[in-house]
C-alpha cells in the first residue's frame, strides 16, 4: 500500500535519504529502525510531505504522493503521530478526541469514541483528565488514538516509546498489536530505537544506516542475529 522507492531527500541541499525503498503491506507492521540522527524521522516527514523529496517515488495505494500537500496526503489516509507529543493542556481527553474526529479517509466513517475506548480504555478511566494531568505515557497513548479518529489505512509513529517506563512502553505494544488484530487494521510504520519492543510487534524490519537501507526483512529473522543488530543498530541494541 506504500512503496518508497529510490528516494532521495534532505535538508537545504544536504542530502540525508539516499535511494531509500521501503515498502508497508496492508494491515502490517513495520519498524522503521536504526541509531539516532541516520534518517528516520525525514523518511517519516517525507512520506506526510513536511519534506520534499528530490527524487524517487512515493505511492500510496496506487498514488503518487509527490505532488500532493499534506493535508491532501493525511485525507488519503497517512495518520501521523510526530516525536513530539503536542497534547493540549487545558484540554480533557475526550476533547482532543473530539475535535480530530473528523470524517475518515475515502469515504470512511471516522472512528467513534465508543470504539477508541475499546481498544484504549486507559482513554475511557481518564476520559474527563486534561492533557497537563496526564502521564508521558498517558499522552502517548491520546496522540495515538487521536490520529486514529480519522480512520487512516496507515499510521505513522515516530518513537512512541520515548522517554517512557518499561510498563507503559508494553503497554503501547499491546495496544498496537490488538489495533492490528482488530478488523480492517490500518498498516503501522514505526519508527523506534527501542529495538525489543519493534521487533515484538512488528512483522517487517528495515534498518537505515546513515540514509541508506542496510537490512530489510523479517522482524523474526533480525530478532535472531545479535551480531546483524549489534553491527547496524550498536550496543544495548538488543
Ligand atoms: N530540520 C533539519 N534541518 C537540517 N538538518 C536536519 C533537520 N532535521 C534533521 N536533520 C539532519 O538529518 C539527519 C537525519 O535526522 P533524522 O531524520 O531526524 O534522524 P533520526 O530520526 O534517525 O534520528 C541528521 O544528520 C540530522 O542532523
Ligand atoms: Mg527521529
Amino acid at each position: 500500500m506504500l512503496e518508497l522507492t529510490d528516494v532521495c531527500a534532505g535538508y537545504d541541499g544536504v542530502p540525508v535519504l539516499r535511494k531509500v525503498s521501503l515498502r508497508v503491506d496492508e494491515g502490517s507492521v513495520t519498524a522503521l529502525l536504526g541509531r539516532n540522527g541516520m534518517g528516520k524521522t525525514t523518511t517519516i516527514r517525507t512520506i506526510v510531505g513536511l519534506v520534499k523529496a528530490d527524487s524517487g517515488s512515493i505511492r500510496f495505494g496506487g498514488t503518487e504522493l509527490d505532488p500532493l500537500p499534506i493535508h491532501r496526503r493525511a485525507r488519503l489516509g497517512i495518520g501521523y503521530v510526530p516525536e513530539t507529543r503536542q497534547v493540549f493542556p487545558s484540554l480533557t481527553v475526550s476533547e482532543h478526541l473530539r475535535i480530530a474526529a473528523r470524517k475518515g479517509s475515502d469515504g470512511k466513517d471516522a472512528w467513534p469514541l465508543e470504539r477508541l475506548f475499546d481498544v484504549f480504555p486507559m482513554l475511557a478511566r481518564r476520559a474527563k483528565a486534561r492533557g497537563n494531568q496526564l502521564s508521558g505515557g498517558e499522552q502517548q497513548i491520546l496522540v495515538i488514538a487521536r490520529a486514529l479518529t480519522t480512520n487512516p489505512t496507515l499510521l505513522l509513529l515516530d518513537e512512541p516509546t520515548e522517554g517512557l517506563s518499561p510498563l507503559i512502553v508494553e503497554e503501547i505494544g499491546e495496544m498496537i498489536t490488538r489495533l492490528s488484530h482488530a478488523p480492517d487494521p490500518p498498516a503501522v510504520l514505526l519508527v523506534e530505537q527501542n529495538l525489543r519492543f519493534a521487533l515484538s510487534i512488528a512483522d517487517t524490519a528495515y534498518i537505515l544506516v546513515k540514509g541508506e537501507v542496510a537490512f530489510q526483512g523479517s522482524a523474526c529473522d533480525l530478532g535472531a542475529d545479535t551480531d546483524l543488530q549489534h553491527s547496524l543498530i550498536g550496543l544495548g541494541a538488543a
